[in-house]
Formats: structure tokens, C-alpha cells, sequence
């Protein structure tokens, strides 16, 4: 697969990311970028390697009509004007396909028999055993980390992203034909390139660090 990285510097990627609400709407991305892109963000860490994250790419116009009708107006530009709209969701039934990756692994020489082994006897009782809350709640933590890491990613293809939370997480799942009891609407990422000749976003402030931290 070809790589698109285009930005590989970290201190660019990270500190000038700043959320774009508006994009160009002529910019495309290609469904084997998106692909690579999609690769690369799963390599974020997982609670116990789970992976409970699930992606849904909107990059039509008939997907687009259907943003709209659960989207709060305030983010109508971004679904407008973004060569896609990322849905994140957890996914609380991960743990079922838990069994079969690390026997691959195990298989394909990864991993050895004593990790297999505390793997399907210490980890995955763990999660067979968990109440529903607690699947959402890890599903909702590894969503989130692959989210920063997907706009981090996005940003070294060469694009902008904006996280959005809003809108009707009621409808989230449903709408587009996914178990709403499995599948937990985290956030979605618009993605595309900044309109040319815009005006740059208010950097947005922050507390002070002081206020953030402390020592124990
Ligand atoms: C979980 C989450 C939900 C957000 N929801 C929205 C949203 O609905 N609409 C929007 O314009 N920005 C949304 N944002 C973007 C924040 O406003 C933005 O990240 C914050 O102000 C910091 O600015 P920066 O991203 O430019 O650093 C959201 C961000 C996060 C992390």
C-alpha cells in the first residue's frame, strides 16, 4: 500500500493540530487512504489489547443527508464542507473476537503458550464476566485513545480534523444499521484540508499548567 505520510514532523503534527471547521468540499480521500489511515490508528493501546473501537467512514452525499439529520446545526459546516465524517464507536462485544486474535498470534510465532495461556485465563474472564457498564466504559476508553491517535494520523497525511460530540447519540448507531446496544457512539472527526485562503482558527486558550498538575 502506498504511504501517504506527508508531515512526519511530530512537533508540527501535535502542537499546530487545532480543530478546522471549515474545509474545502472539493478535497477527496481515497478509500485507500482511509484504509491506511484506519491501519495506522489501531495501533493505539487497548485496555488488556481489546481494540473495542469500530469506525464508521461517511464520505457521500446520501451519507451526508443522513449527518445532517442528527447533527446539532452548529456543526452543519464541518458535515458540509469535510471530505468525510469518521463515526468512532465502541464496541462492548470486542472481547468475542478476543480468543481468535491472540490464537493467530499465537500460530503465527508472536506470541508463546504462557501468554496464550494468561491471556484466555486471566484477561479474557475478565471481560466474558464484566456487566455492561464496564464494557462500556473500556469500549469508550480505546475508542477515545484511537480518536486522538486517528487526528494525529490525519495530520501527517497532510489534513485537519475536528472532534465533534454534537449530536444525537440516541440515533448514532441505529442510523447506520448498527447494534445501538453493542456499538457506543464516542465521538465522530470531521477530516479534510483546510479551505485555501481562510482565516486561520482562534488558537484556543488553555489552564494554566499549574492549574492542572500536581506532584504526589
Ligand atoms: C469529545 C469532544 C467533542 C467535541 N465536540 C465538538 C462539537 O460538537 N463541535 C465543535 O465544533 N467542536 C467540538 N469539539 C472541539 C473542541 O471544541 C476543541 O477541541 C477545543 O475547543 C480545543 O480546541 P482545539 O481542538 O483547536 O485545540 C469537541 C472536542 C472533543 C474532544
Amino acid at each position: 500500500m502506498k504511504d501517504n505520510v506527508v508531515n512526519n514532523d511530530f512537533k508540527d503534527v501535535v502542537f499546530n493540530r487545532q480543530s478546522v471547521r471549515k474545509f474545502d468540499p472539493t478535497v477527496k480521500i481515497t478509500h485507500e487512504e482511509f484504509t491506511k489511515m484506519i491501519e495506522e490508528t489501531t495501533s493505539a493501546p487497548s485496555a488488556c489489547n481489546l481494540q473495542a473501537w469500530h469506525f464508521v467512514i461517511v464520505d457521500t452525499p446520501e451519507g451526508k443527508e443522513k449527518l445532517k439529520s442528527y447533527f446539532m446545526k452548529f456543526n452543519l459546516p464541518q458535515v458540509e464542507t469535510c471530505s468525510a465524517m469518521v463515526l468512532l464507536f465502541g464496541d462492548t462485544e470486542a472481547y468475542k473476537s478476543y480468543r481468535d486474535l491472540w490464537t493467530k498470534a499465537y500460530h503465527n510465532g508472536q506470541i508463546d503458550k504462557a501468554k496464550l495461556d494468561e491471556v484466555f485465563n486471566t484477561f479474557l474472564p475478565l471481560y466474558e464476566s464484566a456487566n455492561y457498564e464496564t464494557l462500556v466504559m473500556d469500549a469508550t476508553v480505546d475508542t477515545t485513545l484511537a480518536a486522538m491517535q486517528f487526528m494525529l494520523i490525519a495530520r501527517s497525511h497532510g489534513y485537519e480534523t475536528n472532534p465533534i460530540g454534537g449530536y444525537n447519540t440516541k440515533k448514532a448507531a441505529e442510523i447506520w444499521g448498527l447494534d445501538s446496544k453493542r456499538f457506543i457512539p464516542v465521538m465522530a472527526i470531521a477530516i479534510g484540508k483546510r479551505e485555501a485562503g481562510a482565516k486561520p482558527e482562534v488558537k484556543s486558550v488553555r489552564y494554566p499548567v499549574e492549574q492542572v498538575y500536581q506532584f504526589a
